[in-house]
């Protein structure tokens, strides 16, 4: 009996433009990297070869979103681009009311305003850094309420990002149901790997809350993505399409934020969705005031017909394989290098453990830091830290916040790089991993008020 061959799988696209890229020495980026304070935000991009910054707004765009870009109805009222995404955002999500906005976070500044009175406090499943500012800023205090397994980057669960409604349940005792204005459910949890939440748990949430009169939010950003693991990993779901998942997810809500910057396949753009009727006409009339008319939000016409076409390729099974499975191959190649990492591997990024990288790095020298800086200067390979510095201060004491997880998040852009960018990066890691015993930390010397991630500045200790 002949034994069975492996049969490889490819990417379901091929390429037809190209961005070229500058290789430098080692000298060269040791002299970027302390120019950029040995913060990777401030690195300029023509010094990276590999980007794996964020997966935010650094997808390949397809052929037919290019050809929808030179279809851009660019009328201050009205565009046709924004009845195209406002069908697509009914067909994919299933929500009735649709107000665009530039990214992200200008729909978190928009629902924040809207939803959130001073003194109220926000669940959420794990924080996200701009979902958490918005809710702060409008007077709210975020909890976490996700499973303690999601502090744990050994546990291998497979929906991490499920919400502990035993936690859900204490803080409405504590604090009372009418000072928690809504959920706000992650859909993959980014900062805790990219792990998912499970179907039947966000059904949970869902049933829990109504019990008590409180909204879901769901941060859809990632929430195709969550779609796929729930068909791979949850029973009952095998046989389902992508996007019947997608709407059962939106369904458990009363409205969701995205950033198109990720599962759209765009360059940028974002929305607030939602069935509520009265949340909408506030949404509505807010939006003029920060990011534009209710029919453009920020966005350029063509932008919004992007977005459209791009919500058509997310949910396509063959896309998602491939994107989920690069990030799979990257991750496998890690852990058989002996590289500590978060498991189980997350959707859109690998998430590097730099406490178990760097053991003799105190949290307070940021060893994750460090090593997105080591990773930088031994290859070009742009990262990015997810700790300690990005976790900010705790408002009322002004001591830094000290997450359990002290990662560096190499996040995949969608559709842009090889099987050859993979295996560069793994071997960089390795070879940091390699020289670790020979490094030491970094002291902060800039410290910006808000966000503080983006634009602080270090010295090597
Ligand atoms: C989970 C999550 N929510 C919200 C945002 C904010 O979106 P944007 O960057 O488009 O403002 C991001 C961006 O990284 C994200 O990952």
């Amino acid at each position: 009996m002949s034994e069975e061959k492996r049969r490889s799988w490819a990417e379901p696209f091929k390429i037809k433009v190209v961005e070229p890229l500058k290789t430098t020495t080692r000298g060269y980026r040791e002299r970027a990297i302390r120019e950029a304070g040995y913060n990777t935000f401030l690195l300029r991009s023509e010094d990276v070869y590999i980007d794996l910054l964020t997966d935010s707004g650094t997808n390949a765009m397809s052929d037919n979103q290019w050809a929808g870009m030179m279809l851009g109805d660019e009328a201050y009222a009205g565009s046709e681009n924004f009845y195209n995404l406002e069908a697509a955002v009914g067909k994919y999500y299933g929500y009735s009311y649709l107000v665009p906005t530039h990214q992200g976070r200008g729909a978190e500044h928009i629902l924040s305003q809207i939803l959130i009175s001073e003194g109220d406090y926000i669940p959420g499943n794990m924080y996200f850094t701009t979902t958490r500012e918005h809710q702060e800023r409008a007077g709210g205090t975020f909890v976490d309420v996700i499973i303690d397994e999601a502090h744990d980057p050994e546990s291998t669960h497979p929906f991490k990002g499920n919400v502990d409604l035993r936690k859900l349940e204490d803080l409405i005792e504590r604090v009372g149901a009418e000072k928690i204005p809504y959920v706000s459910v992650a859909a993959t949890v980014n900062m805790a790997g990219g792990q998912p939440i499970s179907m039947e748990n966000l059904r949970a949430v869902r049933e829990f809350t109504q019990l008590h009169g409180i909204k879901v939010v769901l941060d859809a950003t990632r929430a195709v993505e969550n779609a796929y693991f729930v068909k791979r990993r949850e029973e009952g779901y095998a046989d389902r399409s992508i996007a019947e998942i997608l709407r059962e997810m939106c369904s458990c809500s009363d409205a969701a934020t995205v950033s198109a910057k990720k599962d759209l396949l765009t360059n940028i753009g974002g929305f607030l969705a939602t069935f509520d009727e009265d949340l909408f006409e506030e949404a509505r009339s807010l939006v003029v005031v920060y990011e534009g008319l209710h029919t453009y939000g920020g966005l350029a016409g063509r932008d919004m017909e992007a977005m459209a076409r791009g919500m058509e390729e997310m949910v396509e099974e063959d896309y998602l394989h491939a994107r989920i499975g690069q990030v799979e191959y990257v991750g496998e190649k890690l852990l058989r290098g002996g590289i500590p990492i978060v498991v189980p591997i997350g959707g859109h990024a690998i998430f590097l453990d730099a406490k178990r990288f760097f053991p003799g790095i105190p949290q307070d020298h940021f060893p994750a830091q460090t090593l997105a800086a080591e990773i930088y200067v031994d290859s070009g390979v742009r990262t990015m830290e997810r700790g300690i510095v990005s976790a900010g201060r705790d408002r009322e004491t002004g001591e830094h916040n000290y997450p359990e997880l002290e990662l560096v998040r190499l996040a995949f852009p969608r559709r842009v790089y090889t099987q050859a960018h993979c295996d560069v990066t793994v071997e960089s890691i390795e070879s940091v991993h390699d020289n670790r015993e020979s490094v030491r930390g970094l002291r902060m010397v800039h410290e910006p008020k808000h966000l503080r991630f983006f634009q602080a500045r270090f010295e090597k200790l």
